[in-house]
């Protein structure tokens, strides 16, 4: 495993659109691994690939539940329902926090590591990060669906 560099906000790469994994080989075991290790020592709770440079459809979550760190490869949304409006950031954009409104309950479709399909439901905070990563795979990143940013003062220091 080898960590790598988390792309910042203002690369084009993350404004693109990411092409869908056809092939389900070592190549993606690895990338897999690598941005498991790179969320982890980035204290985050998603990250994308083209977080990391490549434009391909995977993703990972992980917020720190009992499901632990969960791949998505080729993502797709297939239901959601419900509102929710709270505070989200970014890994490529440090330091930056604002409200932003997402769907309270999400269905996500998607293959695993070695292409067998799965559905994996999500509530609160990881219906949020669903969103917000699989987003990254069509070149959006959440300042772009924010309510409004928020103010150092409001940034909760951890
Ligand atoms: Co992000």
């Amino acid at each position: 495993m080898a960590l790598r560099e988390i792309v910042k906000e203002g690369d084009r790469i993350l404004t693109k659109k990411c092409r869908p994994v056809e092939k389900f080989d070592e190549k993606l075991a690895s990338l897999l691994d690598d941005m498991a290790e790179t969320l982890k020592v980035a204290e985050g709770v998603g990250l994308a690939a083209p977080q990391v440079g490549l434009l391909r459809r995977v993703c990972i979550v992980d917020i720190g539940d009992k499901d632990g760190l969960i791949e998505l490869v080729n993502p797709k949304i297939i239901a959601y329902s419900g509102k929710q409006s709270e505070a989200e950031g970014c890994l490529s954009c440090p330091n930056e926090y604002g409200i932003v409104e997402r769907p309270m309950f999400v269905t996500v479709q998607a293959q695993d590591r070695n292409g067998n399909e799965f559905t994996i439901k999500g509530e609160g905070l990881k219906a949020r990060a669903f969103c917000h990563e699989i987003d990254h795979l069509d070149g959006i990143i959440f300042k772009q669906k924010v309510q409004r940013m928020l103010r150092p003062d409001e940034i909760e220091k951890s």
